[in-house]
């Protein structure tokens, strides 16, 4: 991938989002642009990674904000990219947002100046940091709402924080309004008291906003220029910036280090988790279950202590999911039981499967109703079909298995010969014996039998017996000679007591 600063430009800025994004719009803020500043680099993360790209809840930060932006219906959707530019712009473009580039990052005010003519005739421009991410469509309405029938050139949307270090600190002209923002690094020692925090969410008359962006000087030690300094420079023109303290801080959070990122995953999961509830969903100890965002869960299923609920999982209605087990991008059914440690990933369970525990069910493996898979069976890409048992100690690997069919204990499909996945089809009622190896491809008919501990080469023909071992010869007398033989070797016992 090229580095941010090889990127074709015209690429960049051109491409608009994806026309198959079918969002409703809401009409009332057709005359609002919402600018997301992703731009930065997040040095305070030490990564790698452009911190928006980060993931909390499940997605990159990022993509949190413009989902939320998308619920507000706004006339457009503008992502300003810099750091990892290719990369943001991978995550945001199919959701269908423009895109504007900033190279060099020269702060926060500078952003909104490169996206000046994206935001174009817009009469307002709500701007939200990029990072964080737990900001809500609700809030966004409301401070479009505050900001309009306030008259204000700007509105910002702060929180009152028990810990407000990190942040930009409002300092208040009285009431609703607003004096200045001033950044941490600029704080008087007087002014270290102020614990109501810029959250870097705004809404600007567009009208207004501009010239007083003009004014602001890059005037500090990163020589930045600070959105932060246009708030001072409206409020000496005389204009009105108010403030709106947020109804749950929480939404305000950003996320400039590790520690910040785990606050704010920890607040997306108990959201989802809470949300289950409501929907019908027993959650057992809440607090130690993960749930990704996609994830659905029908009524009256239990979810035991421990479990992780991942990717686009779909379960059904009156199912348990006992506790340690991992399910990713995986549709069960309903009443299906998964017991302890499970672990499930691109797979589908119908109705009524019983799995478990500790089993593993990967890449398109497919459980049809009533399957009952146990302790230690792994099963890759394969079907297994109706009734169907394969409850010990057995690998599955690239099998067809019809209904009713017995898996012995320890059986195993040999499904790769060193170059190639090769298949194996087991037919209906079929009974494989303990510790059988069929040796792929191959097959076995309806009704067969194969018998323990035989290494199937060959296809099995339906009814038929398949016996493939060393026949078994018993030597009479053998052992109760052989135990002779070994006393007369040892040596005599000691007579002396062993303490
Ligand atoms: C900013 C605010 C601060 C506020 C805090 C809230 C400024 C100067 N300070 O500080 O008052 O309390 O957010 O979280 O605005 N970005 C760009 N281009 C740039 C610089 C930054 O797009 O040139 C983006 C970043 O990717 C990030 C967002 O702007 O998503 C905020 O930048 P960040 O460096 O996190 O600012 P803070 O220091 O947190
Ligand atoms: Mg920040």
């Amino acid at each position: 991938m090229p580095s941010e600063r090889q990127l074709p430009r015209r690429r960049i800025v051109k491409q608009r989002g994806a026309r198959d994004n079918a969002f409703v719009m809401a009409k009332n803020n057709k005359d609002v642009a919402i600018l997301i500043l992703a731009a930065g680099k997040g040095t305070r993360l030490k990564s790698s990674l452009a911190k928006v790209l980060h993931a909390a809840g499940g997605r990159p930060l990022v993509e949190h904000v413009v989902r939320s932006c998308i619920a507000v219906g706004p006339k457009k959707i503008i992502v300003v990219v810099g750091y990892q530019a290719e990369k943001v712009q991978e995550i945001v473009g199919p959701l269908g947002v423009e895109i504007v580039l900033q190279q060099p990052q020269n702060g926060t005010g500078h952003a909104l100046l490169v996206a000046k003519r994206a935001i174009g005739t817009a009469k307002y421009v709500v701007v939200l940091p990029g990072d964080a991410p737990l900001i809500r469509p609700e809030t966004l309405r409301a401070l479009v709402q505050k900001h309009k029938y306030g008259n204000a050139a700007a509105t910002i949307l702060t929180a009152v924080l028990g810990d407000p270090s990190g942040y930009g600190r409002i300092l208040r002209k009285g009431g609703d309004t607003v004096a200045a923002i001033i950044e941490e690094s600029q704080l008087a020692a007087e002014q270290r008291e102020l614990n109501e925090i810029n959250s870097s969410m705004y809404c600007f008359t567009t009208a207004k906003l501009w010239p007083a962006l003009a004014e602001v000087k890059p005037n500090n030690k990163h020589r930045e220029i600070y959105l932060t300094d246009a708030i001072g420079v409206l409020n000496a023109e005389g204009e009105t910036v108010l403030a709106e303290i947020a109804a749950d801080s929480r939404e305000m959070l950003g996320c400039n280090t590790r520690a910040d990122l785990a606050g704010v995953d920890h607040t997306f999961r108990d959201w989802k988790r809470e949300a289950l509830m409501r929907d019908g969903v027993t959650i057992q100890l809440p607090e130690t279950v993960l749930v990704d965002p996609d994830v659905t869960v029908g009524e009256d299923t239990i979810v035991e202590p421990c479990v992780q609920l991942l990717g686009k999982t779909k379960i059904g209605a009156r199912c348990i999911v006992k506790t340690g087990s991992v399910v990713h991008d995986s549709v069960l059914g309903d009443e299906v039981v998964v017991e302890a440690h499970c672990v499930i990933s691109a797979s589908r369970l119908d109705s009524d499967v019983v799995v478990g525990p500790f089993a593993r069910m990967r890449m398109e493996t497919h459980l049809k109703s009533g399957a009952r898979i146990g302790n230690f069976v792994e099963l890759k890409k394969s079907v297994v079909g109706e009734g169907t048992k394969a409850m010990h100690l057995t690998y599955l690997g690239d099998a067809r298995i019809g209904s009713k069919t017995n898996i012995g204990a320890g059986t195993i499909t040999c499904n790769y010969d060193g170059f190639h996945k090769n298949p194996t089809t087991i037919g209906n009622k079929v009974f494989i014996g303990s510790d059988a190896a069929l040796v792929a491809p191959v097959k076995v008919g309806d009704g067969a039998y194969v018998a323990a501990g035989s290494t199937i080469t060959e296809n099995v023909p339906a009814d038929a017996l398949g016996i493939a071992r060393g026949r078994q010869t018993n030597k009479k007398g053998w052992a109760s000679k052989k135990r002779r033989e070994l006393a007369a070797s040892e040596k005599p016992k000691s007579k002396k007591k062993q303490h």
